[in-house]
């Protein structure tokens, strides 16, 4: 939800916020902006668009100055205007501010601003930190404290940076609850939402916590707590490639991170195997057991919640993070909850987190973003380990953390074996044979409504199939137990009604077939999705065969598969589907 960054060093600044946005578009992409230092000056390109349509117009990389600050924006306080895009100017364009997150306060805040004088040129939230920094450095005369003071007159979640015309060398920031990393290069430093921004660069970060402050410079930084204790904090080093943000000659990023699943679940699967049992006795001794997450990591969530019944014999409730409330009184020191996230950014989760810790509970977690919040508030964490996701869609991170999932169930239950490396890898490749077959179902790709259904461990992969050719394609469409459908969704189903019916042979085979055989009756279009063909089924994705209990892992490829040449079809872009963003960071 908004992807921010700031440079300080001795190359031109512009060119290289310019490639850290376009790093961090899955962010936001709703508009772009970028405001370089030159010879005292604050210059400022702002646009709506997306960043390479606003470079062909405005050219960002003309910006010149050797220090400044960028921003792409997702809109949440404020129209989609070039107003309203970031940096936000004080009044007297001394200062200039981007954000990422909400300043709750920011109506009351703007009132008395206003009635001190002060002229808004934006809708946003954000341009009042830019006004409170300009009244406070009247006050303090120096940028550290007139930051300090700005933070504590803040409320809701922000990661901030500030750039003053006064001082060249210099770039200000702040963060609660929202990530701000510092790239640590030499001569030169970075500030950024994402390691991806700036990992062309250098590869030595410094996470920053909750409710620290960063002065940069080209030299180094200096972090102080909000009530300005120095904090020490040593680099460490990350291990993603740049290679690893590019697509590799891919159309698009979502076929590529759908294309690297073979690779990417082996990575999952590769875990350290002391977390790996911490985790597992920590689940084994609790009382009450929660698995949490949003969007595709609550499928996951769904997904393990009924292996651990079926297999480990534990009850444990899947939640939805956002609908976490109704179950945090139950919570307490006995209970164990385990969270689900690819960003380990997502408001909502950590929002349980929070709850969950201060009634005593203990978090684990099952996050890819290296050093994210989640995982810094979590008691232990497992990591996807499958590379930066920058399609907007989730693909390769939910298939690891499925991956996941099925080595913390092997790990408490009797008798069900770790997945082999090797073979899954293989069965993944076969998976990914369906693309031509997938792509020759055109005709689905205009429908308007599709039905996804599936009992037991293929509900998850129903819901999940339905998410994916929703928010890609933009086709409404259901997933869901397919023995529910005859208590009332039956109903809609009429002639040529296409119903992908996920069924591998399993002990759900017959009943799932009977569901299937119920919507035929009534016209439906059936495309089935098994390891066996089927005189039912209209259209036949055949998967490999494999041990039974693994078939989700392998039976969402082929729907990823489809929602993408879907989004094709109909001149989507599959990365950046239209009113989301990767990491959703509100609530
Ligand atoms: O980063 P997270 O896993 O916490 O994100 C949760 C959801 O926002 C995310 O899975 C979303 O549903 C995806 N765009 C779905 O493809």
């Amino acid at each position: 939800m908004c992807g921010i960054i700031g440079y300080v060093g001795y190359k031109e600044a512009s060119s290289i916020i310019l490639n850290g946005l376009r790093r961090m578009e899955y962010r936001g992409y709703d508009s772009a902006g970028i405001a370089c230092l030159n010879r005292g000056k604050l210059e400022i390109k702002k646009e709506v668009g997306k960043i390479d349509d606003i470079q062909e117009n405005l050219q960002f990389d003309k910006l010149r100055g050797m220090s400044g600050v960028g921003h792409t924006r997702w809109a949440t306080h404020g129209k989609v205007t070039k107003n309203n895009a970031h940096p936000h100017l004080s009044c007297q364009s001394g200062i200039a501010v981007v954000h990422n997150g909400v300043i709750e306060n920011y109506q009351v805040l703007r009132k008395c601003l206003v009635e001190e004088g002060h002229t808004f040129r934006s809708e946003t939230d954000t341009e009042v930190i830019s006004h409170i920094l300009e009244k406070n450095y009247l006050i303090e005369e120096d940028e550290e404290k007139a930051i300090l003071r700005t933070v504590k007159q803040l409320k809701g979640t922000f990661a901030f940076l500030a750039i003053w015309n006064k001082n060249s060398d210099t770039i200000f920031g702040a963060r609660k609850d929202a990530p701000l990393i510092i790239g640590a290069g030499s001569k030169e430093t970075f500030l950024a939402s994402d390691v991806l921004a700036f990992i062309d660069h250098t590869d030595q970060v410094v996470f920053l916590d909750n409710m620290e402050i960063v002065t940069v410079t080209r030299n180094g930084y200096k972090v102080n707590t909000f009530d300005g204790t120095p904090v020490k904090k040593d680099p460490v080093k990350v291990s993603w490639e740049v290679g690893d943000a590019s697509k590799q000659g891919f159309t698009h990023y979502t076929l590529k991170e759908i294309y690297d699943q073979p690779e990417t679940i082996k990575s999952a699967l590769n875990q350290d195997e002391e977390k790996l049992l911490v985790i597992t006795n920590i689940i084994r001794q609790a009382n009450k057991v929660f698995i949490t997450g949003s969007g595709t990591s609550f499928h996951a969530a769904l997904l393990m919640k009924y292996l651990l019944a079926k297999y480990s014999k534990i009850h444990a409730e899947a939640v939805i993070s956002s609908e976490f409330d109704q179950y945090t009184d139950l919570v307490d020191s006995d209970t164990v909850v385990l969270a689900i996230s690819q960003s380990g950014e997502t408001a909502d989760i950590l929002s349980v987190v929070s709850k969950v810790k201060d009634r005593g509970s203990k978090v684990c977690s099952i996050v890819n973003a290296v050093g994210s919040s989640l995982v810094r508030e979590s008691y232990e964490s497992l990591y996807i380990n499958c590379g930066p996701e920058i399609g907007v869609a989730a693909t390769k991170s939910f298939t690891g953390q499925l991956a996941i999932g099925y080595l913390l169930v092997s790990n408490l239950s009797e008798e069900f074996p770790r997945i082999d490396h090797k073979s899954i890898e293989e069965f993944v490749k076969e998976a990914l044979l369906v693309e031509d077959k997938v792509k020759s179902l055109e005709s689905l790709y205009g429908e308007k409504d599709v039905y996804f259904i599936g009992r037991g461990i293929h509900h998850p992969i129903a819901l999940e199939g339905a998410l994916k050719l929703k928010e890609l394609a933009y086709i409404h469409a259901e997933g869901m137990a397919a023995g529910e459908l005859k208590h009332g969704t039956l109903a809609l189903v009429d002639a040529g009604t296409p119903a992908v019916v996920i069924n591998p042979h399993d002990e759900t085979y017959s009943e799932t077939l009977g569901n299937a055989a119920e919507m035929k009756a009534r016209g439906a279009r059936i495309i089935g999705v098994s390891n066996e063909p089927n005189e039912l089924y209209d259209d036949f994705i055949k998967i490999p065969q494999i041990d039974k209990r693994l078939y989700p892992i392998i039976e969402v490829i082929p729907l990823q598969i489809l929602s993408y040449y879907a989004a094709i079809y109909q001149h989507r872009n599959p990365d950046f589907p239209r009113n989301l963003a990767k990491s959703v960071t509100v609530k």
